[in-house]
């Protein structure tokens, strides 16, 4: 099996991917909005410490195991269970992992169908058919069903290629030419009046709300969504990582990246909503909550792009492709789960895997469509509020308490022969035994006693 097994062909190949899985609509879509609608910089602030505190020893966790097994989540937990209770576990943790990541699946293939949408139809108003994109940008099943499927298509593609020819190299292409566009986007939207507003909802944080359960619990789902933690992405990647790689430091780069991204896209929503609001576009209903959280965005950027004059449809067209290439470069990282297990385990072809995964998946998508209303709020909520953190829970317990100690330290020396002696090994193993299972949870009972 080791033979036919995909790897990174570099190290900068495996942060691109990583990174490239963890940055993407959970950065720029989901957790601006997330802290535009709770508390601008209280969110900011707990999602910062989370990030750090929690899920990048989470990560950690993943990125060890992965790396040990060379194998798919769920043959890599049943390879480290000590007995047949814990092998249990281990096969649970993996099957309800690839789960979680095909739900993820199904309604992230539905909102990056909206950023190809945006793409095209900037593409549309430069070349003067206004007809058309006005149907691209309005909210219309017919659209919706176009474009799922079109970046459902795409998805499949890209993972039938592949690691390092599909994978890695789409990754490390087009994520640095996201981050000069955001950089550059972010300065222009703090030169317009309004902005200001945004900026000061963002960094000002309400002490009194860093404390709501509430928006503690989101703040961790939103960490743990924009690592793709939890469902075996980080594990499957991992395993693709060389025995040369010193993990820590990778994992810590790609954590960097990962949550700079977030902060950064935060620096444009939330002054783009307010230089909207400035403009007299209606952003918050009349008992001060964020009219419709997650379509919010939609109205603001595009009303931004508006008073761009004629660099507007350019611009447009850059940003929203290039979110769609984030959204690819992480689609492409859920799909690969359920894929490396089946091609590992039931010994079907990659192509065949890739195709008929995809299809299901995107039928999944068709029904949240068909009840947009109820089902699209309640699928993102189950699988990343709660089943995300559930399940890096369960991964800190296999390194904490399952995982031999020894094994652990031969599989971190590999990369990193002196790590004994640092830093990271005298904080990270008490680390993930104790303090990440126990914090979870205690947010978890938090969050459902109040
Ligand atoms: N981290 C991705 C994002 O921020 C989402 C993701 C979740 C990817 C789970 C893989 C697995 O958009």
């Amino acid at each position: 099996m080791a033979g036919t097994r995909g790897e990174f062909s570099s190290r900068l190949g495996f942060i691109a991917a990583a990174a490239g899985s963890a940055v993407g609509l959970g950065n720029i879509w989901g957790f601006p909005t997330q802290a535009a609608g709770n508390g601008g910089g209280a969110f900011l602030l707990v999602y910062l410490i989370l990030a750090f505190a929690l899920a990048y020893p989470a990560l950690m966790a993943e990125l060890v195991i992965g790396r040990h097994a060379h194998a798919n989540a769920v043959q890599a937990l049943q390879g480290i269970a000590p007995g047949a209770n814990s092998r249990r576990l281990g096969t649970g943790t993996g099957v309800v992992g690839f789960i979680v990541a095909s739900l993820i699946l199904s309604f992230y293939v539905i909102v990056a169908g909206w950023m190809m949408a945006h793409a095209l139809a900037a593409v549309a108003q430069l070349v003067g058919a206004g007809a058309l994109a006005n149907w691209l940008v309005e909210f219309s099943l017919s659209r919706n069903l176009l474009f799922t499927g079109l970046f459902m298509a795409l998805t499949v593609r890209i993972v039938q290629s592949g690691v390092s020819e599909g994978i890695e190299r789409w990754s490390r292409r087009l994520m640095p030419l996201l981050l000069l566009s955001l950089v550059f986007l972010v300065g222009y939207v703090l030169t317009l009046e309004g902005a200001l507003d945004g900026l000061k909802v963002y960094l000002l944080p309400d002490f009194q709300a860093v404390l709501s359960p509430n928006l503690i619990i989101r703040a961790l789902g939103s960490a743990f969504f924009s690592l793709s933690l939890g469902v075996g992405t980080m594990l499957v990647y991992g395993s693709y990582i060389s025995d040369r790689e010193n993990l820590p430091r990778l994992g810590g780069a790609v954590t960097l990246v990962d949550i700079s991204i977030a902060v950064l896209a935060g620096f444009l929503v939330l002054p783009a909503m307010y230089v909207a609001r400035h403009n007299g576009v209606e952003i918050f209903t009349a008992t001060g909550t964020l009219l419709s959280e997650d379509t919010l965005i939609f109205t603001v950027l595009p009303a931004l792009f508006d008073t761009m004059g004629v660099t507007g449809p350019p611009l447009a067209l850059l940003f929203f492709f290039l979110l769609t290439i984030a959204a690819l470069t992480s689609s492409i990282s859920m799909l690969e789960v359920p894929v490396a297990y089946v091609v590992e385990s039931r010994d079907v072809g990659r192509q065949r895997a890739a195709i008929t995964i995809g299809i299901l998946i995107a039928l999944v998508s068709v029904a949240i469509l068909l009840h947009f209303e109820w089902l699209f709020g309640l699928v993102i909520s189950l699988t990343t509020r709660y089943a995300q953190p559930l399940l890096g829970f369960v991964y800190c317990l296999f390194c904490g308490w399952l995982w031999h100690r020894h094994s652990i330290l031969q599989e971190l020396r590999k990369g990193s022969p002196g790590i004994e002696s640092g830093l990271f090994w005298k904080v990270w193993p008490t680390y993930v035994r104790y303090v990440c299972p126990g914090v979870i949870l205690l947010i978890f009972v938090s969050s459902l006693l109040g």
